[in-house]
């Protein structure tokens, strides 16, 4: 009565790990979370790079907001795979970059356990150290330490934020893009790049010292500033 929940790395098939790979060839079915109603999802086009279609399981969560909604389809979910794995399936979870980091794995594991399904969880690259990487950012140096938030909604917090670390991320930055900007503006870092679309078609580095990326560009994107050598 075990699952595996696996981090496929932030969009680069390369990326997932051997381990991750291994875990998903030996699975007989891979659910695959999915938030729009398209069908569309960067996990299955990543999971069929390894495993055939016949394997995956999609599942979908309404990116409605809706609490009580999605904690009823976290719940059925769990029910649908302990029922599977009762039958005597190797099933696996799937998400994008780190199953611990923003993700539905974490409701579901919960809802997971309280039936009393373990879930052994395997890392992946999250977003976080491909964006850093991908700018060359050192997320922390000795004696440092760094601050990973989704985009707040004003840039006064914002700003706090961006001050209170060395080096800053922020994730989920979509519509809030004009608070990053005017938050940029305001502490005028060492360095402040847009990442977009990390290992996926139309990979874009945007250097917001340059000036402001345009709206699209904050779709599926990580955030990295430096303050002047870490000193406010
Ligand atoms: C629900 S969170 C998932 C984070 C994921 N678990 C991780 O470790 O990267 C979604 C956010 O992660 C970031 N993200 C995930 N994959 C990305 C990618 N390939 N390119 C840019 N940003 C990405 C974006 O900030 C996006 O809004």
């Amino acid at each position: 009565m075990t699952i595996y929940s696996i981090g496929l790395g932030p969009g680069d098939p390369e990326l997932v790990t051997v381990k991750a790979r291994r875990i998903l060839e030996e699975s007989e079915i891979i659910v695959v979370p999915q938030s729009d109603e398209t069908g569309r999802s960067v996990a299955r086009e990543i999971v069929l790079r390894y495993v055939s279609e016949e394997k995956i399981m999609m599942y979908y969560f309404p990116m409605n907001n809706d609490r009580q909604e999605l904690q009823r389809r976290y719940r059925e979910l769990a029910l649908k795979i302990k029922d599977l794995l009762g039958k005597g399936k190797r099933v696996c979870y799937v998400t994008m970059g780190d199953p611990t980091i923003y993700s539905t794995s974490n409701y579901l594991t919960e809802k997971l356990r309280e039936l009393g399904v373990g879930v052994k969880h395997l890392p992946g690259i999250s977003s976080i150290n491909a964006a850093a990487t991908l700018v060359s950012v050192p997320l922390c140096v000795k004696g440092e330490n760094f601050g990973v938030y989704e985009m707040p909604p004003d840039a006064e917090e914002a700003v706090n934020l961006i001050r209170r670390h060395p080096t800053t991320v922020f994730m989920k930055v979509n519509r809030r893009l004009p608070v990053l900007i005017k938050a940029i503006e305001t502490v005028k870092p060492e360095k402040a790049f847009l990442t977009r679309r990390l290992g996926l078609d139309g990979e874009c580095i945007y250097n917001m010292l340059n000036g402001a990326p345009p709206p699209e560009a904050a779709y599926l994107s990580v955030a990295v500033i430096r303050t002047h050598s870490g000193k406010r």
